[in-house]
């Protein structure tokens, strides 16, 4: 697999949209059908889901998602506080109201305990993000979601052929949710998909964005398909080149999560080594996919140990390693959480509920920092980073820097 240099696609992923250009294939797609179709399969082969649906972004079907499991107004999601804020936003559009619960200070994910304590006769579903790549502990979260009769969204947006105890990701909750945007390990630019393996619930996350030819053909469901040719609304439907980059880009997925895994494995393993730095924690029942992000931690020393930090992370930069500090923030410092909506739109119904202090979130957020790992990168320079990183937390200056790429 050759890659391009300025997009990070493929080198035949762009051949392939030209080619798909220059035989006139359609620009939209309203049943559903040819590379929209092409790419649901290759999907479901790939990551061992049933009834894909592809959607405009992973918001779209977080929104579809939500809409698709028809709670009752001012329902209660329980959410964790360490998310991309759409896992949980597109609830605001539905009537529902979040409750962020905290999280393992390990790994970012939903505390199971921190969820037990928050549910109360409003409740009604549960989002999990599977932080970074890292599966949540789904047995435990699937089970209080079966004693308290809970519907389970999977965001799996991070981890794409993450497994947990042996099973994919996404193939435990009610229904999972990837996003294919541009940053994702699998890219389609901007795009997302759902899937299910309730017909009935895919029929419904079908009907709200995607009206007429789509809805009419897969919709079996009478009462449903009464409105197939307004659906609820809104229009969700991938663009037809989003979809021929991530077809294109699917063929590649497996063999670039493992080239990842390769990499990343090797630089955890020298970091493990390196006082002062402790890489990210996987734990044995998982595997971590495409690895979204990678980000150790510091374990600043001195009287004053966040300006130490800085000063690591300052140091790191100059010896050549893409280090910088996580760019968003958990939920709870967000205004949209914190206070009433700008807007009057779901004002009486979205009432967020901060179930804090949130201690693992700020243990987990405290003193990482983030590595940038491309698919450019290699053993070698996975070896460089850490020969850098041991430099830095021995205190030397830096001075045989990471050579340019
Ligand atoms: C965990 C998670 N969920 C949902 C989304 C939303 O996806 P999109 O940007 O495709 O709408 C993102 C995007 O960054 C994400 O990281």
């Amino acid at each position: 697999m050759t890659v391009s240099k300025t997009s990070g696609i493929g080198e035949d992923t762009i051949e392939e949209v030209a080619r798909y250009l220059g035989r006139g294939g359609p620009l939209s797609i309203g049943d559903g059908s040819g590379i929209i179709e092409r790419l649901e399969r290759r999907l479901e082969d790939l990551l061992g889901i049933r009834n894909v649906l592809t959607c405009s972004s992973g918001t779209a079907a977080l929104h579809s998602a939500y809409l698709a499991l028809d709670l009752p107004t001012g329902a209660e999601v329980v959410a964790p506080v360490t998310t991309f804020h759409a896992s949980v936003t597109p609830a605001l559009q539905c009537g529902l109201t979040p409750v962020l619960v905290d999280v393992d200070p390990d790994n970012g994910n939903m505390s199971p305990s921190a969820l037990r304590e928050a549910i109360t006769e409003r409740t009604r579903c549960v989002v999990v993000t599977h932080n970074l790549g890292h599966p949540v502990e789904l047995d435990e979260i699937a089970d209080i979601c079966r004693e308290h009769g809970l519907r389970l969204i999977e965001d799996c947006s991070h981890a794409y052929l993450s497994t947990y105890r042996g099973r994919p990701v996404g193939t435990v909750g009610d229904i999972a949710v990837w996003s294919m945007q541009a940053a994702k390990t699998l890219v389609a630019g901007e795009g997302g998909f759902l899937a299910t393996e309730d017909r009935a619930l895919f029929e419904r996350a079908c009907l709200a964005g995607h009206y007429r030819g789509r809805s009419e053909k897969q919709i079996a469901d009478p009462a449903l398909r009464a409105f197939a040719d307004t659906g609820m609304g809104l229009k969700y439907r991938l663009h037809p080149l989003a979809a021929v980059i991530a077809w294109s880009e699917a063929a590649h997925l497996v063999e670039r999560v493992e080239r990842r895994q390769r990499l990343l494995t090797r630089l955890s393993s020298r970091l493990e080594k390196t006082p002062g730095v402790r890489p990210p924690v996987v734990h044995d029942d998982v595997t971590m996919g495409g690895w979204f992000s990678y980000r150790p931690t510091l374990v600043p020393r001195g009287d004053d140990p966040r300006a130490a930090f800085e000063r690591s992370v300052d140091a790191l930069q100059k010896a050549g390693v893409p280090a910088h500090r996580p760019s968003i923030g958990s939920l709870d410092s967000m205004p949209l959480f914190t206070g009433p909506p700008p807007l009057r739109h779901a004002t009486s119904t979205w009432r967020p509920r901060l179930c804090g202090p949130f201690d693992g979130a700020r243990a987990y957020e405290q003193d990482r920092l983030s590595v940038t790992v491309t698919a450019a990168d290699d053993l070698d320079r996975m070896e460089a980073y850490a020969d850098a990183f041991a430099d830095v937390m021995n205190g030397w200056s830096g001075s045989a820097a990471v050579g340019a790429r």
